[in-house]
């Protein structure tokens, strides 16, 4: 069985850089699941798609022509790695990812980044829903005022002004969306373990992915 590492938690959580680091550390695969929601919520935009027809943009993420290279991403050939970040398609991806149609457009095209030596994925569902079988699942977690910080530093580095309070408000509306809604909801499961990095480094967090791992894997 091919070993997989699911990182699942809310929105800026640091849970893609985490996975990212820790991919790199066991030279896994990696798959941000997130991105592939982003890029149904780009596409959508691009081609002025109804928002309420969710039969339409679950053939929208089942054809959709994607590709993951050297750390950047293609839709259709044009690279859209920094466009998917736009807050709107984080935003509109929240709402398309609450249609069962959709996410069930894109569970096989998940499931194939599945390859030796290994995979390690982020997102909400990874352990519940696409992976249960999973060799470690985690549930990762920080306050949502230190998400906001993290969110608002990495949006100044990029050199966009963000306002904090906006920030947090936005943080905080689509964490009730992805716990509330009825699919796939944002929350730990039974069998994931918590690792709460409020007070932690990224590399602390990433040493302590591993450390479980190892602990798994020599067990
Ligand atoms: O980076 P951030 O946590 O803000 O978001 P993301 O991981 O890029 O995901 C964007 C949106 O896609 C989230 O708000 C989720 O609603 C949705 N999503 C999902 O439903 N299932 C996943 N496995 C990944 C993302």
């Amino acid at each position: 069985k091919i070993p997989v590492i699911t990182i699942d938690g809310p929105s800026a959580s640091g849970k893609g850089t985490i996975a990212q680091l820790v991919a790199r550390k066991i030279k896994f695969h990696y798959l941000d699941s997130g991105a592939l929601y982003r890029l149904v919520a780009l596409k959508t935009l691009q081609s002025h798609a109804d928002i309420h027809d969710a039969d339409q943009l679950a053939q929208i993420a089942k054809h959709l022509d994607i590709v993951f290279k050297n750390e950047q991403i293609y839709l259709e050939g044009a690279i859209v790695t920094e466009d998917i970040r736009a807050e709107q398609c984080g935003l509109l991806a929240s709402q398309l990812a609450a249609y069962p149609q959709v996410r069930a457009a894109l569970t096989e095209r998940q499931r194939a980044f599945r390859q030796p030596p290994g995979l390690v994925t982020d997102g909400r569902d990874m352990g519940s829903v696409i992976f249960p079988d999973a060799t470690l699942k985690i549930f990762l977690t920080a306050s949502a005022e230190i998400r906001t910080h993290r969110r608002y530093n990495q949006l100044k580095e990029k050199g966009i002004s963000a306002n904090m309070a906006d920030l947090l408000h936005d943080i905080k509306k689509r964490d009730e969306r992805d716990s509330n809604r009825s699919i796939a909801p944002l929350g730990q499961s039974a069998d994931a373990r918590l690792l709460d990095t409020s007070a932690l480094t990224i590399s602390q967090a990433q040493d302590t992915v591993l450390s479980w791992y190892n602990e798994i894997v020599h067990k």
